[in-house]
């Protein structure tokens, strides 16, 4: 039958197709359609992270102000550092970020969303 089997072929290459490209904007988005900022924000409270960071007006300063970390860095490179920040630099001070999962990708979302004015640039 050799009709039938130019239609498998098809309906393979069709199937191959659509697996390829659900992959591709799966690898597009890594933070997931979920990642909810809202969420990442209360996150960051919980999880003190403003003991050593500036976010707008208020925070501590042992770390880098975090208002317009978003336009610094990006959720790839967030995913990494969070869980370890002593990955790029061994000498780090920062305490290994606990989030996991789904809190991980609401609280990278909420720090992607940063891009305010910092408190020294608000004056
Ligand atoms: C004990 C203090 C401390 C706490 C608590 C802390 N950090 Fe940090 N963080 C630092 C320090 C110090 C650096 C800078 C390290 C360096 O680059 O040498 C840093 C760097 C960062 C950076 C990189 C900023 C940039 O532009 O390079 C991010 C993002 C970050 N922290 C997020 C967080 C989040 C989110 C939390 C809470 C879950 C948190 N930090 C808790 C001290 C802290």
């Amino acid at each position: 039958m050799k009709g039938n089997r130019g239609v498998q072929t098809l309906v393979f290459g069709v199937l191959l197709t659509a697996v390829i490209a659900v992959r591709g904007v799966a690898a597009v988005d890594q933070r997931g359609p979920s990642a909810d900022p809202v969420k990442g924000k209360e996150i960051f409270a919980a999880q003190k992270c403003s003991l050593c960071h500036t976010v707008g007006a208020s925070g501590g300063k042992l770390g880098p102000d975090l208002s317009a970390v978003g336009t610094r860095r990006n959720a790839e490179w967030l995913k990494v550092y969070l869980p370890k920040p002593q990955t790029f630099d061994p000498k780090n001070k920062m305490p290994p970020v606990q989030a996991k999962g789904q809190d991980l990708s609401d609280l990278i979302a909420y720090l992607t969303s940063l891009k305010g004015k910092t408190r020294d640039t608000a004056r």
